[in-house]
This record gives structure tokens, sequence and C-alpha cells, in this order.
């Protein structure tokens, strides 16, 4: 029998319970069918711990994420907490939790599902057979460098500063060189080495590293020209890893390739295989209460969650292709819904996916 694995939940605010709820039936179905063991174990995030414990992100929350093998998280914010103070503000229990789990990449997958290509705004043919992720360094670069106004010969000047050492550029493409490897086998680099010193220093050291996984093809692509290629050729992309700022444009557009906010999963990770995972959509505060929202992005989360901490293929598979099964036969939630008259709730939605997934 597999070892027990401990889950961290923390369903956060607005629609996050509601789509947590799904995500956690789906776990429980694979204990059932693959032999899994999860022990998990909630605990208040956000919104809702502002009201209950005065803080974000209260310290017996952050106890049981670092005692756990992984975190199951949902969403957080509201126009409730919006004109709070920073330090009560839910996103401040956002940055505060990746800071303190340690967690220095993001990475979104970006597939589309072949039933869904006419809600994308790119032509079928240009979408057909897209499937990629994109590794983003979460923790260094421009976001974080020193920050200053002063006044310059022409009047008032801004300046922000993008740092990066040789150990972030290698620990994260040391990562995105692994997941490659349970992939396609083809990493993208972006970076800009034509013009800044921080992508020379990126550009080198994927060079020197390269040969330590001579089974990934490697390619060097130009930040302007990757956007570019996202919407020409977006298929022939298997891992794409690159800074913070470049990381947080492409990953957007990236998504966007998907048509639905409703239907992206996201991981966010550090040393070792302990991860946090959760959908790219917030709370959704307009449909909140309702029972409507779209689980998938939630499910598709425990299905990364299987592949990148505990290397549990099967079950992940299993996941990935009830999801594709139940759209294939129609099936959809209102944000995906041509005919919105027939959408289906978000537990209906849930049971068919739990009712999908076999060996
Ligand atoms: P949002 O992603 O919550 O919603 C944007 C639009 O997409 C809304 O119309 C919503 O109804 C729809 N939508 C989102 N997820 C959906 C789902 N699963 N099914 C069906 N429709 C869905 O982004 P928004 O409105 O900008 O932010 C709302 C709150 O969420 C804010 O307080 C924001 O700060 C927070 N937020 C939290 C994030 C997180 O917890 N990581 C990420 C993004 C926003
Ligand atoms: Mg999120």
């Amino acid at each position: 029998m597999a070892d027990v694995k401990k889950i961290a939940v923390i369903a956060g605010d607005g629609i996050g319970p509601e789509v947590v709820a799904e995500a956690i039936k789906v776990m429980k179905k694979t204990e059932d069918v693959f032999g899994y063991r999860f022990e998990f174990e909630h605990g208040l995030f956000g919104g809702i711990a502002i009201d209950e414990k005065g803080t974000p992100l209260p310290e017996d929350t952050l106890a049981i994420c670092k005692k756990a093998d992984a975190v199951l998280l949902g969403a957080v914010g509201g126009p409730k907490w919006d004109n709070n103070p920073k330090e009560l503000r839910p996103e401040t229990g956002l940055l505060g939790i990746r800071k303190a789990l340690g967690l220095f990449s993001n990475i979104r997958p970006a597939n589309v599902f072949d039933c869904l290509k006419e809600a994308s705004t790119l032509k079928p043919e240009v979408l057909e057979g897209t499937d990629l992720i994109v590794v983003r360094e979460l923790t260094g670069g421009i976001y974080f460098g020193e920050k200053f106004r002063r006044e310059g010969a022409n009047g008032e000047e801004a300046v922000d500063t993008c740092v990066y050492n040789v150990t972030e550029v290698e620990r994260i493409v040391r990562q995105a060189f692994e997941i490659a490897r349970t992939r396609r086998k083809k990493l993208a680099s972006v970076d800009k080495a034509n013009v800044l010193e921080t992508s020379r220093l990126w550009r080198e050291t994927v060079n020197r590293i390269a040969p330590d996984y001579p089974d990934v093809e490697l390619e060097h692509v130009l930040v302007d020209n990757c956007a570019m290629q996202l919407l020409r050729r977006p298929s022939s992309f298997d891992v794409i890893v690159t800074e913070n700022m470049f990381g947080d444009i492409l990953s957007d557009e990236a998504a966007m390739l998907t048509g639905s906010i409703g239907m992206l999963s996201s991981a966010s990770l550090g040393e070792g295989a302990f991860g946090l995972y959760e959908p790219v959509h917030g709370s959704a505060p307009d449909i909140a209460g309702q029972g409507i929202a779209n689980p998938i992005a939630t499910i598709l989360s425990v299905a990364l969650m299987y592949r990148l901490t505990f290397g549990y293929h099967d079950a992940a598979e299993a996941i990935e292709r009830a999801v594709k099964e139940v759209l294939d036969a129609g099936h959809r939630t209102g944000d995906i819904a041509v005919d919105k008259s027939k959408a289906l709730g978000t537990t209906a939605m849930g049971e068919l996916i739990v009712g999908a997934i076999r060996k």
C-alpha cells in the first residue's frame, strides 16, 4: 500500500471552497481506484482568515502547510477586503505563503482540449495539438530589485533594477529540464541576451548545464520572438523556461490560447518535491455561492500535483482522461458553454469527472 501523503487544504474565499470540494472528491476517487492514500488538513487563509483570525496568513495555517507534502489552494480575495490596509489584505497572504514556503518557480500548463477549440480566438488549425508548460522564475528579477526615484538632469527619474545570480538561474533551469524529461523532451529558454546582462548570465548558465540533459532538445528564443511564435506555432513548444517578468507576460499570453480561465491549473515549486497547487483564476466574487463555477482548473491542478510532487503519473493521466471524456461528451459549465441554458453546475461537473476516473 502507498504511504499516506499529507495534503494541506486552504480553500480560501469566494468560489475557492466550491471548486476545492470537487478536487478533493477527485483525490478520494483516486484513492479507491489506484490505492493512493491522502490525509487532508484544512487551514484558514485569505479573507476568511482576516475575518476570523485578524490576519490573512495565520501561523497555524502556515504550520499545516510546512508539515504537508503538498498544498491545495482555492483562491483568495474579494471586494469586502479590497480597501483594507496592506497587512489585512488577502493578496498579502498570498505573497507571504509563497515566500514562507520558499516557492521560487511558477508552472502553468496550457493545453488545448480539441472540443473547446471554438472557445479560443485563434484558428483551430493553429491550436491543434498545443500542449505546453511555462516555467516562470518567481522570486528574482526586476520585480524584486532595488527601486527608487531621483532628480535627474531632465526632471524626476524612476529606477528599477534587475538582478539575477547564477544560483537562482541554475535551480529553475534544472527544474525545467527535469520537467521536460517527463514530457516531449523539448526546452525553450527565453531571454533577451542581445540586450540584457542578466539575460547573458541566464543563457551562459543554461548552456553550461545543458550537457547534463543530453536527452532534452534545447533552443534559445528571444522574448519578443517567443511572444510571436506562441501565436504562430504554439504546438511546437513543450516546456518554456524564463525569468520573472518575461514569464509573467508570456504565461498570460499562453493562457489565452486555451480560451477559458476556468480550465487553467498551476503549481508553485521550491527545492525538492513539495509544491503548492491552485487554479489560475481568482475567487470570482461575481458568481460565488451560486454553485456554477467551473471546477476543472482545480481538478487539473490535482493532476499536476500527482505528476510533479508525487510521481503518480497513472492517476494524473486518469484525471486528465476523465476531464477530456466528459468534455468530449458535450458537458459544459457556464463559462465554456455555447448554449448557457444547458450548463452544468460545479457539483454536477465534479461528479461526472469523478465517475469517469478509472484505471
Ligand atoms: P477572477 O479570476 O476571480 O474572475 C474573472 C472572471 O472569470 C469573472 O467573471 C469570473 O466569474 C470568471 N471565472 C473565474 N474563475 C471561474 C471559474 N472557475 N468558473 C467560471 N468562471 C470563472 O478574477 P478577478 O475578478 O480579477 O478577481 C476576483 C478576486 O480574486 C480579487 O479579489 C482578486 O484579487 C482575487 N484573485 C485571487 C487570485 C488567487 O487567489 N491566486 C488570483 C487572481 C485574482
Ligand atoms: Mg490562483
